[in-house]
């Protein structure tokens, strides 16, 4: 792959310019405002995929937002790997905490990244990890080093659960036909420590209502009388999790896969620095489930955690008044073998169940995932190892993480094709966060390994 290692060198500045377009485009696909954005990034990242060669490019259009389709396949009876990423990304609020403009990228050098790193909403999740994809599959081509076949399968809803994307694979099982899937949506330990993420919590979201009196009331004449949404909200909330930070939803832990010691100990080799950890995000102290580590907590283990709560009075000042309602959003991370609606339902349950008799309780679904696992001993997994440990010169390490991918588990349920997942992210980068940012040195070490993973898969498979 020499060919195309010297064109990724010869041509990374305008690598880099290209995705600066890509990244002032708010393709913010929660935010019915910017559904215009978001077909533009579609329709970009369609431009982008031709002109790297691939044949068949199209934005495939679904209730929400598209998907954008390509293939290149140099011959039919070479393997297939079939790239997911995605084009859309959350919104930038706080945008008052950006020191630089969400969707004004800018290079900046910080403390982990001496060399730079790209400062925009994106720049990591996942439109850089996504398009360093589409300038391998350049670099390869224009080198006339194609190793084997490639399809893409690009969307613009997975910051909002996939849910469209989940009906396209299943009406287009045989387009999607391949042999492996790779995505670049994930991270890696340290850049010196290159790792291979081999399994991503599942989600159950809800968002649940406490309603107490018909109209705010004044908290003189009624405080003291009248239950207050907030405070009893509060209080449930305060009901979800033990002294010892388990979540006290019966049943929450009823399916739960419980690792071995050895599982645990091999974990636990992965080199992890708890002092830099809280220092990185300010914290004085962790906390977290007993008897686990920050890892383990952080991947293996479920969670319980309120993502936004609201009501009463927040302007300037202050205003007397007891609150009509009271709302939060609650999201539970979930390991194998858990059921997101399961979960949901039991929660709900448990929830009203807690609620006392003066307020009523209203709970509402939103999107889950399910928790995946993707195995090391795969032709995928192999090829994704041999080709890190070239680019790093290191042997990556297996590694679960604690985020989630809705479309993993499908891919397995729906088109029986394992996940490798090939991440180049940091901790740092702040995804989802004001100034999210994405390191030069990962950026093109990712645009480097891709090559060598299609290469090392295609020899795996010949040897078969
Ligand atoms: N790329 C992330 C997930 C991720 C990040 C996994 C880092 C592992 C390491 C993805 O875009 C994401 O943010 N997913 C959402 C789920 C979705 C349903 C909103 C998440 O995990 O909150
Ligand atoms: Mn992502
Ligand atoms: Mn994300």
């Amino acid at each position: 792959m020499e060919k195309t290692q010297q064109f990724i060198q010869d041509n990374k500045q305008r690598f880099l310019d290209e995705l600066f377009e890509l990244l002032r485009i708010p393709s913010i696909s929660a935010d019915p405002t910017h559904k215009g954005d978001v077909q533009k990034a579609a329709d970009n990242v369609k431009h982008h995929l031709e002109s790297a060669g691939a044949d068949n490019v199209e934005v495939c259009s679904t209730a929400g937002h598209p998907i954008v389709y390509a293939e290149k396949i140099v011959d039919p009876s070479l393997p297939t790997v079939l790239v997911y990423g995605h084009y859309d990304v959350q919104p930038a609020d706080p945008v008052d905490l950006w020191d630089t403009p969400a969707f004004e990228p800018v290079i900046r050098k910080t403390e982990v990244h001496p060399e730079g790193a790209i400062f925009a909403r994106g720049a990591c999740d996942d439109k850089g990890q996504m398009f360093m994809h589409v300038k391998a599959l350049e670099a390869m081509m224009k080198s006339g080093e194609m190793p084997c076949n490639a399809k893409f399968m690009i969307e613009g809803e997975e910051e909002v659960g996939s849910e469209n994307l989940e009906i396209f694979i299943k009406e287009h099982k045989e387009k999607l036909a391949a042999d492996i899937i790779l995505v670049s949506d994930t991270g890696i330990l340290s850049k010196e420590h290159p790792s291979i993420t081999t399994g991503l919590r599942g989600l159950s979201y809800v968002e649940v209502e406490v309603t107490g009196p018909n109209r705010d009331l004044h908290s003189g004449l009624y405080g003291g009388c009248v239950a207050n949404p907030i405070n009893v909200l509060s209080d449930m909330i305060g009901q979800l999790q033990d002294d010892k930070n388990r979540v006290t939803v019966p049943g929450f832990y009823e399916n739960v896969e419980i690792l071995s010691d050895e599982e645990r100990k091999e974990m636990a080799r992965a080199p992890f620095d708890e002092e830099k950890y809280k220092s990185a995000i300010d914290i004085p102290a962790v906390q977290g489930e007993d008897g686990y580590s920050t890892r383990e907590r952080g991947s293996i283990r479920p969670t319980l955690d309120v993502n936004g709560m609201w009501g009463g009075y927040i302007g300037e000042g202050a205003k007397t008044v007891l609150p009509s309602k009271a709302y939060a959003k609650i999201s539970m991370r979930l390991v194998p073998f858990q059921d997101p609606d399961e979960i949901t339902q039991k929660f709900k349950t448990y929830f009203e169940s807690i609620a006392p008799e003066s307020v009523k309780v209203e709970v509402k679904p939103h999107h889950g995932a399910k928790p995946a696992v993707t195995p090391i001993d795969s032709a995928g997994y192999k090829a994704a190892s041999k080709a890190m440990e070239r680019s790093f010169g290191k042997k990556p390490a297996p590694l679960r993480s604690g985020g989630s991918i809705p479309i993993v588990a499908l891919f397995e349920e729906v088109l029986g094709l394992k996940t490798v997942l090939m991440g180049f992210g940091l901790d740092t980068d702040a995804i989802h966060s004001p100034n999210e940012n994405y390191g030069l040195f990962n950026f093109y070490k990712g645009i480097e390994t891709i090559p060598y993973f299609y290469k090392e898969f295609a020899d795996l498979n010949q040897s078969k």
